[in-house]
């Protein structure tokens, strides 16, 4: 890739601020001084530096964020806090996305990336593929609600949900739930409860996939992914796309 493009996409400014950068003679290719912004550069086995720092390159990345309630699930939004406010600079300027949206008040596991294919094999609806969700319902949950999300509920707008698997934790006039679903559709939880006749309190996503939530991260708090959990992620879209 052009020098120029690899510099302004990891944060050095502008294209015409870069330029001006390798015109000063601050950047150098394997301990070359460069001053050409169209010189080509193999990110992944020449060492760059600009005043003497080596730069480190890579072309996607891989958040885990610990969604804290209040944020909305959006790049960018004229009036709310959305996610992208709580990366630091140095991860925003890959221009991560969220992979699906959370509710505002919902907490937990968001994955962030800017790998459009991961991203959308994760989402895509024939790919099924499983998210839990830990939850307080308001009401007792009981073995016939297990049951019939077993069967799949039917949404205010009609729609049959598939399958869901939902487990009672804890017992009481507040219920401690854990739930598996395998699709996305708005308000897909706190629906399925309305329609059994009980209301969601609390509710954060624990896993998706193969991905669980780090428990070490506080609600607000994120961390790239280790290559292993990516390697997982696409693996598993593999072997769900195959099976
Ligand atoms: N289901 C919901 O109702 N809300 C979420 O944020 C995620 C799943």
């Amino acid at each position: 890739m052009r020098i120029d493009k690899m510099l302004s996409t990891i944060g050095f400014g502008s294209r015409k601020e870069v330029k001006k950068l390798l015109k000063s003679g601050a950047v150098k290719i394997e301990n070359v001084i460069v001053k050409d912004s169209s010189k080509h550069v193999d990110p992944t086995k020449e060492i760059v530096t600009v005043h003497g720092d080596a730069v480190v390159y890579k072309e996607f990345i891989y958040l885990m964020l610990n969604k804290p309630p209040g944020v909305i699930s959006a790049t960018e939004d004229s009036s709310q806090k959305t996610v992208i406010d709580l990366l630091e600079m140095d991860d925003a300027i890959y221009e991560p996305f969220p992979v699906g949206r959370l509710d505002k008040d919902t907490e937990g596991l968001l994955l962030l990336t800017n790998d459009g294919q991961l991203s959308h094999q994760l989402l895509s609806p024939k790919k099924h593929v499983p998210k839990i969700y830990f939850a307080v319902i308001e009401g007792v949950v009981t073995k016939e609600d297990i049951e019939e999300f077993k069967q799949g509920v039917i949404l205010d707008d009609g729609y049959k949900t598939l399958p869901a698997d939902l487990t009672i934790l804890k017992e009481g006039i507040s219920s401690d739930i854990e739930v598996t679903i395998t699709e996305g559709k708005f308000h897909q939880v706190k629906r399925m409860f309305e329609a059994v006749g009980k209301r969601v309190v609390y509710l954060q996503r624990i896993q998706m996939g193969p991905l669980r939530l780090d428990r070490t991260l506080e609600l607000g708090e994120y961390r790239e992914l280790t290559e292993e959990e990516v390697e997982l992620l696409r693996n598993a879209n593999n072997k769900i796309e195959k099976g």
